[in-house]
């Protein structure tokens, strides 16, 4: 009999002490998770190639919106026309810089289609409510209707990577969207 009650205070013991490893560690991850955001909002302030205008924005989300635009996105590889300013295009060896001037205001060709303008209009993207950017990201759909001869979808835009995206990651995109200065397109 004592010997089952032994057995029994031992099994508890290792469920204990399991639990309390799982606690743990959920714990630790929730630490890492946070510390890894805050570098991610951090580095996203440190990258944006523009001032940022954060009244009445959730700086958070404007840095985790840099961070996926500027060093994940690559927005900018087909938003800015040219992307990088004279003297600073590293595929010649040089010190990057992004053409801050015509940043993220569209205008690069391919073929028929071209890249739009997405600095604030009225302070919102594109004048777009956010409800629109994410059906935009979501499913592709033109809201603009540029060009129906091609069908109601944008081209070349890669939407159907982007879709697969959080809410929560778009918003914060949204976000620093609204945050960044208005730019006309290059030439
Ligand atoms: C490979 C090039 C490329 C990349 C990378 C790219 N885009 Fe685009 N995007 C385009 C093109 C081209 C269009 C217009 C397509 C058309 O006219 O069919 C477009 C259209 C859009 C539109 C629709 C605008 C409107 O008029 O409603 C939005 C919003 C958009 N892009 C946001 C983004 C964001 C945000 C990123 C980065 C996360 C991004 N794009 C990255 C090429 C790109």
């Amino acid at each position: 009999m004592k010997m089952i009650r032994n057995a029994l205070n031992v099994t508890a013991l290792v469920g204990l002490v399991t639990a309390l490893g799982a606690v743990t560690v959920a714990a630790n991850a929730q630490t890492a998770q946070a510390t890894h955001d805050q570098w991610r909002i951090k580095r996203g302030y440190q990258i944006a190639p523009v001032p940022l205008d954060l009244k009445g924005k959730n700086p958070a989300l404007v840095g985790l919106g840099s961070y996926l635009v500027n060093a994940v996105g690559d927005c900018s590889g087909c938003h800015t026309n040219p992307e990088f300013a004279p003297g600073g295009d590293p595929y010649l060896g040089q010190k990057k810089k992004i053409n801050a001037a015509h940043y993220l205001a569209g205008g690069q060709k391919f073929g028929p289609f071209t890249s739009r303008n997405l600095t604030p209009e009225n302070g919102l993207p594109e004048g777009h409510t956010f409800a629109e950017f994410r059906k935009i990201i979501r499913t592709g759909i033109d809201l603009e209707h540029l060009h129906p001869q091609f069908g109601p979808l944008l081209q070349v835009m890669p939407w159907p990577t982007y879709q697969e995206m959080s809410d929560y990651d778009l918003r914060a995109i949204y976000e620093y969207l609204r945050a960044i200065p208005p730019a006309k397109p290059g030439p």
